[in-house]
């Protein structure tokens, strides 16, 4: 039997370089020599999709341990004496308490932990996005784990064909629900079809118990109760042997789907699947990106990253989300490119309606109507 083994993804926008766009590779070499003092970690790998920092960690003390969010906490702020020394942008933007309270959750960064008995082989793979929400994992999780047109080992495979269960998080009402598919699958989708609330937590194998997928859940604009950043959020997925093989957790991203984000977190854009080393929005600071990067576990080892989405067979979905994308721009600040009123990050319309309040007349009925138009109307 295999050992246990915790797989903690922590992730924080520290400053980015240049704008919103990239790390400065000094960030990511002091978390590496940081990640590398510790006695705490069986392994570790520090990666970055856009301006966020991705800390990939393996350990034995289990998911919420308050020594390895403060050791993330500790990463995140000498990065931050890096950025601001730099004086990158948005310095520290992510780290929204000056004091931690031994649980990064709530306080700026992303988490993504997953505690499980390492197999006779275990592959996993975690995505990273950057320019987007966490809900926008909730179509690829979907079609990896419940689509049987994404993954053929539903129906083929006899350790997948119970199916999985669901967590779902509400994160304006802040509860949690689970679903059993296939056989709740149209209930499932009533809720995860609206991202921006309803967001998969994570998923269960129905054969084994056993956790398939964890994602980050925070909303970092509605936890500070104002704007302080996307909440570009991660995913890991552990594959093959009863869970979808490496190629069918892929596969959603060959069709990049619509996401919430991009532009000054007010945009609905493409999430574009890139390499490692395209990982860094540009063309209105997007279009939303992620990375895949898969590693192999030896004894809790980190073997890898293998990187994904840098292979030819997401260059068409590239070229598509890049199609997607220049017709959404040519929409300019209308919906649906621009979000609705209440979802956007950014916005001037108290400024300007309370400029305008005076200008604002009733329409409808008659005695309402300006005398103008009352002229207008007898002739
Ligand atoms: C989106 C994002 C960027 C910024 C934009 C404006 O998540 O990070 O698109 O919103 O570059 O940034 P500020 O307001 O800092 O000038
Ligand atoms: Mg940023
Ligand atoms: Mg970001």
């Amino acid at each position: 039997m295999g050992e246990r083994i915790t797989l903690s993804v922590i992730k924080a926008d520290i400053g980015g370089y240049v704008g919103h766009s990239s790390v400065h590779p000094r960030l990511l070499e002091t978390a590496e020599r940081y990640l590398a003092e510790s006695k705490l970690l069986i392994d570790y790998r520090v990666a970055h999709v856009g301006d966020d920092i991705d800390l990939i960690m393996t350990h034995k003390y289990g998911v919420d341990c308050p020594e390895i969010h403060h050791l993330a906490w500790n990463v995140f702020l000498q990065c931050t004496e890096v950025a601001r020394e730099l004086k990158l942008y948005g310095a520290g933007q992510d780290l929204l308490s000056d004091a931690f309270s031994g649980n990064v959750k709530g306080m700026g960064p992303g988490v993504a932990e997953m505690e499980f008995e390492e197999r006779k082989s275990e592959p996993i793979i975690v995505f990273a996005a950057d320019k987007t929400e966490p809900g926008a994992w909730n179509f690829p999780l979907y079609k990896m784990f419940a689509d049987p047109f994404n993954t053929i080992g539903l129906v083929i495979d006899p350790k997948m064909h119970q199916g999985f269960r669901f967590e779902v998080y509400d994160l304006v009402k802040n509860e949690r629900v689970e679903f059993s598919l296939p056989e709740e699958l149209y209930d499932l989708l009533v809720f995860i079809g609206a991202p921006g609330r309803y967001c998969i937590k994570s998923v269960y194998s129905k054969t084994t118990g056993e956790i398939a997928a964890v994602s980050s859940t925070q909303r970092l604009n509605l936890m500070a109760g104002r704007y302080v950043g996307k909440d570009d959020p991660v995913c890991i997925v552990r594959c093959q042997s009863g869970l979808p093989a490496v190629g069918e957790a892929l596969e959603p991203f060959a069709n990049p789907h619509l996401v919430a984000g991009w532009m000054r977190g007010s945009h609905i854009g493409p999430l574009m699947p890139v390499g490692l080393d395209q990982a860094a929005p540009t063309r209105f600071d997007g279009p939303p990106r992620v990375v895949a990067m898969g590693f192999q576990l030896a004894g809790g080892r980190l073997v890898g990253p293998q990187d994904f989405f840098g292979d030819v067979a997401f260059d068409k979905a590239r070229q598509t989300a890049n199609e997607i994308a220049n017709y959404l721009r040519s929409l300019g600040p209308f919906e649906p490119h621009r979000l609705p009123l209440e979802d956007m990050e950014y916005t001037t319309m108290p400024e300007v309606m309370a400029k305008l309040k005076n200008r604002f007349v009733k329409v409808g009925r008659q005695e309402d109507l300006e005398p103008a138009t009352e002229e207008l109307g007898a002739k």
